[in-house]
């Protein structure tokens, strides 16, 4: 059952669910010509104020910043995830990717660096496996909801909660517990980086997101997001589902160099990392220098051995058995030839991707401007159905 909504003047804008949520507030759904969509609309938002939420249909919703071709960490803690959740899919289930270009601003940029660095990522998210035709892919910039629901976010975010926050004290260089007051973070922090958080938690709720695929670094900034929706919700009514993470089983690839921090395009020794188009002879180079210790055998001990049981962790991501497993079948071999086990698994599986990655740039046909065009309008649409609801909530 609706309500009917009206302006003062007397035109219809909308309906009301009735009977009141508990919260005494209505969900408004805008009266559109297209009474599918507003029906979904209506289904999606109903759903989420009853305690079947968990029944209605998913959103997942996830993002990378554009730092040209994504590494190994990127891959097992993000990438493939999002290719095995497209590609298990219900058919109701709605899967969104961003090249969160914004987010790369809170770091000085070079513009042509980054126009090129957004679109190698494309094609290698089309690469990996992404289908266009059935995942929404789009730079975050061509949708302007990010940057609005990102200002109206702004008006709850709590500073003391962005604070304590450890991404931009990393970012900085500055150590976990510094706070506020510390002269360094005084002068050198700016508020892009410090919001970050919120521009991120705009990116999920913008969609609807229901399931967010991460890796472990994101974990704070999804609680963040969990908590900004519900601060939102309670003051204005059911808008936004409370977004789940979804942890990639590779939690934290780390660095093959400085195997106590995670693989990532900012550490300064670019044999730290493997990129998804390396070719075999540069993945040999690198496996073969990581740093590992002068121990013999290959054992599991991520405390003790970082080095070795970082190279384990990533073939049994490849190979699919535990490292325990493989410990028990590489315990007398030399760390050599776990290091040559590894360099073939990781060439094979990335072997394709770099090909069709290739292909991909080489085509000067514009299909790579064609899908990010497509994405945004898709993107634009969805995002859109988000932000009238929030505008009518809040009087705008
Ligand atoms: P970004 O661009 O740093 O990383 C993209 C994804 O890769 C994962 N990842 C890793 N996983 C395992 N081991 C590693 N060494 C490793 N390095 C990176 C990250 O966890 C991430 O899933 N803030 C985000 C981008 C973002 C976003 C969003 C993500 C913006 N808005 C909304 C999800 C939802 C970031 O900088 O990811």
């Amino acid at each position: 059952m609706y309500r009917k909504i009206t302006r003062l003047d007397g035109r219809l804008v909308g309906f009301a669910s009735s009977p009141r949520p508990l919260n005494g507030r209505s969900i408004v759904t805008p009266f559109k010509a297209d009474r599918l969509k507003s029906y979904r609309l209506n289904r999606w938002f109903g759903n989420c104020t009853t305690k079947h939420a968990s029944d209605a249909p998913r959103t997942i919703f996830s993002g990378i910043q554009p730092t040209g071709v994504p590494h190994l960490g990127n891959y097992l803690g993000a990438l493939r995830e999002w290719v095995r959740l497209q590609n298990s899919a219900t058919e109701e289930t709605q899967l969104i990717f961003s090249i969160v270009d914004l987010h790369a601003l809170t770091v000085p940029q070079k513009c042509h660096m980054l126009r090129g660095w957004r679109k190698e990522m494309l094609a290698t998210l089309i690469a990996v496996g992404l289908d266009p035709n059935r995942s929404t892919i789009f730079y975050q910039s061509a949708v302007q909801s990010h940057a609005e629901l990102y200002w109206i976010l702004c008006t709850i975010a709590s500073i003391g909660y962005l604070s304590r926050m450890t991404q931009w004290k990393s970012k900085l260089q500055l150590p976990d517990d510094v706070t506020l007051e510390n002269p360094a973070a005084r002068s050198e922090l700016r508020l892009g980086l410090f919001s970050y958080p919120v521009l991120q938690a705009a990116d999920i709720l913008v969609h609807r997101a229901t399931h967010v695929p991460v890796g472990e670094d994101q974990r704070q900034h999804l609680e963040f997001s969990r908590n900004i929706a519900n601060t939102f919700n309670h003051r204005y009514g059911q808008i936004f589902p409370a977004p789940k993470a979804l942890i990639s089983p590779a939690r934290r690839v780390m660095s093959l160099k400085e195997p106590t921090v995670k693989m990532s395009k900012s550490h300064s020794d670019p044999r730290s990392r493997i990129l998804l188009t390396d070719s075999s002879e540069d993945i040999r180079k690198k496996i073969q220098v990581a740093l590992t210790d002068s121990e013999e055998g290959v054992t599991y001990d991520p405390i003790r051995r970082p080095g070795v049981s970082n190279l384990l962790e990533i073939l049994s991501h490849f190979d699919g058995r535990t490292c325990e497993e493989l410990v028990s079948e590489y315990q007398f071999a030399s760390l050599r030839a776990l290091k040559e086990t590894l360099t073939g698994q990781v060439s094979d599986n990335l072997a394709p991707i770099r090909e069709r990655y290739l292909q991909l740039i080489a085509n000067k046909g514009g299909y790579l401007d064609a899908v990010s065009e497509q994405g945004a309008h898709a993107a634009r649409a969805n995002a859109e159905q988000t932000m009238s609801h929030v505008r009518n909530v809040m009087g705008l």
